[in-house]
């Protein structure tokens, strides 16, 4: 039967085979319904003890939720029916059952713990809301791979267990590697530049990054997914951020093109960003959330709370979700970041924020070899650690710079979820090493 299996959103008319979950069983004697459910929705299916086998009742009878099973028979007008039509059976096979109690109810109102929905994923996986993040997550790194495609970037793989940490020694996992220190890699930082080095001039990766950080937090993950991009003979940061502006505005486009249905499920009400992004220096910054009593030290990255307030003050003033903050301070950016020439204090590097949390990092990367050996000695990176790296930059490297976008904190904010956690699969944090 399963080779003529029609999804459920093509029920029309006629004979039919459908196949999925036993979502719902409501059963008045000699009147039985079953919900049954795939991943593109529901049907009814309605056996009345006179149009009905009686085999096709006693079957009924042992089926419990979440049981699969496969249908064979006619589709029936009935308005009451959700979608307006119903399946009388001829023939239900059992492809296998459930448990009957389980641990999580897919079509309950009820929330229930995210902890307990993340214990049982796969189950809290069939929940039709649940099912829909995953859709529009889907469709936006499909729109991500045409953007960078359609704008001449190569896809990259670059390695994960790698010998140096990249942005900050403080944060890396350490993993055995036979007889050798190594680590998880935090970003791709140092393969994306050497690809541009090595003269592919643009290039992009969306892969996993590891992150040993014992935060307990809505947006930090200890695995997460970053988009990533490196671009050749850049004049500077501005550069990179028109690429992230156009970025952000095919992916808005393109989710409220292909994802209609998903967004009214999630009641998400997307528009797309108006271009140009508004570009906020961080000494202006500054000033901005002194103005609202609310003093940064100058020269200090913004705290969670800061930047919050930011991102507020933004969307007053200026009417947008999101901005991009730039020109960081040198003290809290890592070494291989480009300096303002004439005010070295403050770098060529920018965030995006998007309500008023941080989603993009980038920025122009320092390219001259004695300036890049003299940054990171002054960070107190010890050179002989990352010579691969730093070799790379004498034998012509031209100007460049890039980015790295966190993918589960853009889906996080774009569908207005609660926590990072939600936006992703099998989320890892420091308590969460399973499913
Ligand atoms: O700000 P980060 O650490 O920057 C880099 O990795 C640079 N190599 C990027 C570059 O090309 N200059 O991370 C970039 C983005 C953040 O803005 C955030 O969206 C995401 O990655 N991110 C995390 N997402 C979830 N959990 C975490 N622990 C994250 N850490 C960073």
């Amino acid at each position: 039967m399963l080779e003529e299996r029609i999804s459920t959103s093509n029920i029309k008319s006629g004979s039919v085979v459908v196949a999925g979950w036993v979502r719902e069983i409501r059963d008045f004697g000699k009147l039985k319904f079953i919900i049954l459910a795939d991943r593109e929705g529901e049907v009814q299916i309605t056996a009345k003890a006179n149009e009905v086998e009686s085999e096709i009742l006693e079957i009924i009878d042992k089926l419990g939720k979440e049981d699969v099973i496969v249908v064979k028979g006619n589709v029936r007008e009935n308005e009451k029916a959700p979608g307006g039509k119903e399946i009388v059976p001829e023939k239900i096979e059992i492809l296998n059952t459930s448990e009957r109690v389980l641990p999580l109810e897919i079509r309950s109102k009820a929330k229930a713990e995210l902890s307990t929905r993340l214990d049982n994923r796969f189950l809290d996986l069939r929940k039709k809301e649940v099912l829909a993040i995953f859709k529009i997550r889907s469709q936006v790194a499909n729109a991500i791979r045409e953007f960078f495609h359609e704008n001449g970037f190569i896809e990259i793989h670059t390695p994960k267990i790698v010998a140096s940490a990249t942005e900050s020694g403080a944060n890396v996992f350490p993993i055995l590697y036979f007889e050798k220190e190594a680590f998880l890699a935090q970003s791709p930082q140092f393969y994306k530049q050497a690809c541009v080095v090595g003269g592919f001039e643009k290039v992009f990766e969306i892969a996993p990054a590891f992150r040993a950080e014992k935060h307990h937090t809505i947006r930090h993950l200890t695995e997460y997914t970053s988009v990533d991009a490196e671009i050749g003979f850049i004049k500077s940061h501005e550069d990179v951020m028109k690429v992230v502006e156009n970025l952000i505005k095919y992916i808005f486009e393109k989710v409220l093109e292909r994802c209609k249905k998903e967004l009214n499920m999630l009641n998400v009400e997307l528009s797309v960003p108006k271009l140009p992004i508004k570009r906020i220096t961080m000494r202006e910054a500054y000033k901005l959330l002194e103005k609202e009593g609310y003093s940064v030290e100058y020269g200090d990255e913004l705290n969670t709370e800061a930047e919050k307030l930011f991102g507020k003050i933004v969307k007053e003033k200026f009417g947008t979700d999101f901005v991009f903050l730039t020109e960081f301070p040198w003290k809290v950016r890592p070494f291989y970041t480009y300096r303002k020439e004439n005010e070295p204090e403050w770098t060529k590097s920018f965030d995006l924020i998007y309500k008023g949390i941080e989603i993009v990092t980038g920025g122009q990367r320092e390219h001259r070899y004695e300036i890049l050996l003299s940054q990171c000695k002054e960070k107190g990176v010890t050179p002989e650690k990352i010579e691969f790296y730093l070799k790379m930059f004498k034998y012509g490297a031209p100007p460049h710079g890039g980015f790295g976008l966190g993918l589960d904190r853009l889906i996080m904010l774009m569908l207005n979820l609660s926590n990072v956690r939600e936006a992703t699969l099998f989320p890892r944090d420091p308590e969460r090493l399973e499913p």
